[in-house]
């Protein structure tokens, strides 16, 4: 299975141009799946809620979508984008599984990340595995990193592929992933943003550094800092259903989940 991301810079606010900026570089690739940035579409540091409602789409109604669902017809491929969801009132900092049948799900990200509370609703649904051809994938947005439970959940589902929209200004993040993917013995596609949002409230730049990691823990590969590039390579996602470390250690089957209650209380 052909699987990688796009990593590149967003204008903020400049929806169309970002748009085309997206659909211009995936026309070109031959993949199966494709991850893009959280927020990939706004950029990331709003102003404040009203702003990050208004440049919000509902993905029942949105040029966004609609051209996202064209390319997917188009190339028969499936993409995991982030992007800013308005569904009335509520605004979410959500990722779209879309391919060439349509949006299959969204995530709406649990856990956000400082600034970002005062722009957005916390995620409202619950984690989902999907199945496309060739492998079940599961989604978490950016700083869900920091949060085992997320990453553990998915594999829990049934994930092979977890893709993981980011915006990324710190750096743990992909050291992190590659213990989430030995942990649970999955892959991981990080998809991260590059440049700076410079707004009239201050200034972030991100990181760049997106990444491909792998069951062992390994890391298969990591772009530069501040650099575009799509990056697609082929991996096997049924090696992901072996929880074997040794021939008599599996992660899963090993749990003791009857002595993890304080996780959930
Ligand atoms: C982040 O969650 N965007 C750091």
């Amino acid at each position: 299975m052909r699987v990688g991301y796009y990593q590149f810079r967003p204008h903020f606010g400049r929806m169309s141009h970002n748009l085309l900026t997206v659909t211009t570089a995936l026309r070109a690739a031959e993949a199966d799946l494709i991850v893009l940035p959280e927020l990939a579409f706004t950029g990331y540091y709003f102003r404040d809620r009203a702003e990050a409602h208004r440049l919000a789409e509902d993905p029942h109604d949105s040029p966004v979508f609609e051209a996202l669902k064209a390319l997917c017809r188009e190339k028969r491929f499936h993409i995991v984008t982030g992007f800013a969801e308005r569904s009335g009132e509520r605004c979410y900092n959500s990722a779209a599984l879309i391919g060439p049948d349509g949006v299959l799900h969204i995530y709406r990200k649990l856990h956000l990340f400082h600034e970002e509370r005062h722009w957005f609703d916390p995620g409202d649904v619950p984690m989902k595995v999907m199945s496309i051809p060739g492998a079940h994938i599961g989604i978490m947005v950016c700083y869900d990193w920091a949060f085992p439970e997320v990453a553990r959940t998915l594999a829990l589902l049934g994930a092979d592929i977890i893709c993981q929209p980011a915006n990324l200004v710190l750096s743990f993040c992909q050291d992190a992933m590659l213990t989430r993917c030995l942990e649970n013995h999955v892959f991981s596609v990080t998809a991260n943003r590059y440049g700076t949002d410079s707004r009239p409230q201050g200034k972030l730049r991100f990181t760049g550094k997106s990444q491909i990691a792998g069951p062992g823990g390994k890391r298969l590969h990591r772009a530069l800092s501040q650099r575009s590039e799509l990056f697609i390579m082929e991996i096997d996602p049924v090696q992901a259903r072996d929880k074997h470390l040794t021939p008599l250690s599996d992660v899963f089957a090993d749990r003791r989940p009857e002595w993890y209650g304080e996780l959930v209380r």
